[in-house]
């Protein structure tokens, strides 16, 4: 993997952040079935818990995050991300509150499915997220976007959107190849679709210390992309996995367990970190 340069590590946090405005993270990697959807719903709900207002879109058409917050795909007469990114609804309209209290869930439709055939030819078809999310902009301190498997128009609709990639990572053997193709692709949309896009990190995910090449991938990761990789490895843990066929994220199906624990603290490590970097560009401010 190719070693990234500096312009990665420009954070603009305050110009998001401190004006009330939402901080929009794209979960991504295309890697399917890496801990993505875990890791936007129990992070996002574990930000709620810490009273944050959080929306978690999901641009999935295989509906993960709906189905993973209790919330039925094909019932559904209302708009969902579909219709917002189409233009047919507004996204505040699609927003759901959910079980937790601030935390809400914009829901994908199996419409999603064709959103990226309907949207080749169209213009602007890679902002059309963004623009959607405009208007809820100011009512969330977060945004989550839980995006598929795969680098194709939604995902790339995601990477517009958002001011920050976080990227669950399996360490396993293809895990570093996987990261650097993403971090190319992040390269190119910075060059021509969203130039304030930068990485949030990368969270390792079912994670298990016992085994020899998972710590092995986890120091390359770490020596590549230094101060990235979040402290907090998210273990393998039954009740993750459980959870979603609950239609509950994690702490509200075992909060006890190792893994709604592991999410709550990652979501405290992410508060930390942004505080911190609100608070020295503040200081930057000061100075200049
Ligand atoms: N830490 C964990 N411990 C145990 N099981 C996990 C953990 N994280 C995720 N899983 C399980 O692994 C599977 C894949 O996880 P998940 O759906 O979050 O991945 P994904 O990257 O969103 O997948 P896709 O690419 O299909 O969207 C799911 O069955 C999930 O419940
Ligand atoms: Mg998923």
């Amino acid at each position: 993997m190719r070693a990234v340069g500096p312009p990665w590590y420009s954070r603009t946090i305050e110009a998001h952040h401190g004006g009330g405005v939402s901080l929009v993270l794209a979960v991504v990697n295309q890697k399917g079935g890496v801990g993505k959807t875990t890791t936007a719903v129990n992070l996002a709900a574990s930000l709620a818990a810490q009273e944050r207002r959080v929306l978690l879109v999901d641009l999935d058409p295989q509906g993960n995050a709906t189905s993973g917050l209790g919330i039925s795909r094909e019932l559904t007469d209302r708009p969902t991300v579909y219709h917002a990114m189409i233009g047919d609804a507004e996204v505040r309209h699609a927003q759901i509150p959910t079980e937790i209290p601030h935390l809400f869930l914009a829901p994908a439709s199996a419409d999603l499915v064709g959103a990226e055939l309907e949207l080749v030819g169209e213009e602007e078809r890679e902002s059309r997220l963004r623009r959607a999310l405009e208007s809820v902009r100011g009512a969330y301190d977060y945004i989550f976007i839980d995006c598929p498997p795969s680098l194709g128009l939604l995902t790339i609709n995601a990477l517009v959107a958002a001011d920050r990639v976080l990227v669950p990572l399996q360490c396993e053997y293809y895990a570093l190849e996987g990261l650097g193709s993403l971090l190319r692709t992040i390269e190119l949309i910075r060059a021509r679709l969203n130039r304030s896009l930068a990485l949030e990190g990368v969270v390792l995910t079912m994670f298990d210390a016992r085994n020899n090449l998972a710590r092995q991938v986890m120091t390359d990761v770490q020596g590549h992309l230094p101060g990235q990789v979040y402290q907090t490895v998210i273990p393998r843990n039954v009740r993750l996995s459980e959870a979603p066929s609950h239609g509950r994220p994690a702490l509200l199906y075992d909060i006890e367990s190792k893994g709604a624990q592991s999410y709550l603290a990652l979501a405290e490590e992410m508060l930390q970190r942004h505080a911190r970097e609100t608070g020295e560009e503040k200081k930057a401010a000061r100075r200049a």
